[in-house]
């Protein structure tokens, strides 16, 4: 567990007793509400401030569990962080390669993405550490990140069964640069690899058949790293990053988390009569999928004014309900939504005629297994879904039942989504426990209600 003198957690996630919660069918929804930073981000200032030379501020963090956990970490492996109030926070970093030993384990809580990035991060110092997390992350793959991280010269010291945590990882004392395809199209991997390449000397790059979000390369170049970035093949990229540079702090504005925005974004579609604004959400393309999604399915989106923010792209969104209507989604798009799928799913509950999600492999390692977490939310609130290989299938027509209890297995996006079917579903539907929503959404419940949601 986190010790004293660090950031506030919140008392739901770490308490024994679940916090069921219930969503039931009400009046339409009205309103104009943000969602909060993105979480990808929010994770990767925190690290790429801890690693520039110099004072980071950061505006907009996500101040949710996952997070906090990477600033308490950061905290731990030397950096200065500070919580200023009001999303605002200050890093002062040690620079790259300069992380000490931590006097006590990091741990990431539910994180993947923390736990991941900083497993890159710690590989190319001379330093070991002890990564744990919850029983959810403890059940999660580490090993397809200790793969290429053993090749740039860290050591797996202790690990658990099959890769798993709890880990002790001693950093690499002369890192070496690698050329590295990623077996699985994952940002988490990707950028584990490019932050252990920061303290290399030479070109680490890492080649991707699929390219998935961006934010680290992104990142790099706005702290001052020399990257390259160009085309491979139809869908993939090639990232050339030269080590040891000197990081440079910058300030960091956090957009609106499309992956959070997307839950009000349905809810308004489906209670008739629903208009919502969402303000500033960031809308990079290999974030976008599941907004291409709900378009092809017929959703009424008007994107009503979009700008850049500290190199991301955002928008302020119009969402109308209206009917939908089932399609295809291409295995190659998913890169681009994977958080997406179990809220998309919901959608197609509610769509006539039949939704076929393609290539959702990776859904199984998520928080949950999230492809059998989301057939299972949808079958106990009487909506016909199939698993068909790595395909899920919903087939809708225009209503859903509801009435059913949903496990939401220490999976966040599993409760918020069960939550948004509540809100149109003809019975209510209840979560077995929300309190994991505070990883990604504190204030989730709150923001739904302003809207006019029934959340109890
Ligand atoms: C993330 C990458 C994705 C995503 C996660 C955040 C990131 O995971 O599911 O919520 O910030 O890099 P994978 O890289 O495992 O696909």
């Amino acid at each position: 567990m986190i010790g004293p003198a660090s950031f506030p957690l919140d008392p739901a996630v770490h308490d024994t007793v679940p916090t069921p919660m219930t969503a039931r069918r009400g009046a339409a929804l009205k309103g104009r509400v943000r969602a909060p930073g993105d979480k990808s981000i929010s994770h990767r200032a925190l690290i790429f401030g801890a690693l520039a030379v110099g004072e980071t501020r950061i505006s907009g963090l996500l101040e949710g569990e996952d997070v906090i956990r990477t600033a308490e970490a950061m905290r731990r492996l030397g950096a200065t962080v500070r919580q200023e109030g009001g999303g605002r926070w200050s890093v002062h970093g040690v620079g790259v390669g300069g992380f000490a030993d931590p006097a006590e384990p990091l741990d990431f809580g539910n994180s993947g993405t923390g736990c991941r990035l900083v497993l890159g991060a710690v590989a190319g110092c001379p330093i070991t550490a002890t990564f744990d997390g919850d029983a959810s992350l403890r059940k999660r793959p580490m090993q397809r990140v200790l793969d290429p991280l053993a090749r740039i010269g860290a050591k797996a010291v202790k690990v658990g069964d099959g890769g798993r945590l709890p880990l002790t990882l001693a950093g690499a004392r002369d890192p070496i640069p690698i050329v590295y395809e990623p077996p699985v199209a994952s940002a988490q991997l990707k950028s584990a690899v490019l932050l252990a390449g920061l303290a290399a000397p030479g070109e680490t790059t890492v080649i991707e058949t699929e390219a998935t979000r961006d934010h680290t390369e992104r990142m790099l170049i706005h702290f001052g790293a020399d990257l390259r970035v160009e085309p491979h093949g139809s869908h993939g990229r090639r990232i050339a990053l030269k080590g040891q540079p000197e990081l440079a702090p910058a300030d960091v504005a956090v957009p609106a988390d499309p992956s959070s925005a997307a839950f009000p974004l349905v809810a308004a579609l489906l209670a008739p009569g629903s208009e919502v604004i969402l303000d500033g959400v960031m809308t990079n393309p290999l974030r976008a999928g599941l907004l291409t999604t709900l378009r092809e399915m017929g959703a009424r989106i008007e994107t009503l004014e979009s700008r850049n923010e500290g190199g991301e792209d955002v928008a302020t969104l119009r969402v109308r309900a209206g009917s939908l209507a089932g399609v295809d989604v291409p295995a190659e798009r998913a890169p681009t939504m994977i958080d997406e799928y179990p809220v998309l799913a919901v959608a197609a509950a509610f769509a006539r005629g039949e939704t076929r999600m393609r290539g959702l492999k990776e859904l199984r390692v998520k928080e949950s297994d999230r492809l059998a977490a989301t057939a299972d939310m949808l079958r106990v609130n009487g909506v016909e879904v199939e698993i068909a290989g790595d395909d899920l299938i919903v087939s809708g027509n225009g209503r859903v039942p509801g009435g059913g209890h949903v496990a939401t297995h220490m999976d966040h996006r599993i409760a918020m989504s069960a939550l948004v079917m509540g809100t149109a579903s003809e019975k209510p539907v209840q979560v077995d426990d929300a309190s994991f929503i505070a990883t990604s959404f504190p204030g989730f419940a709150d923001l739904m209600r302003a809207l006019g949601a029934e959340l109890a």
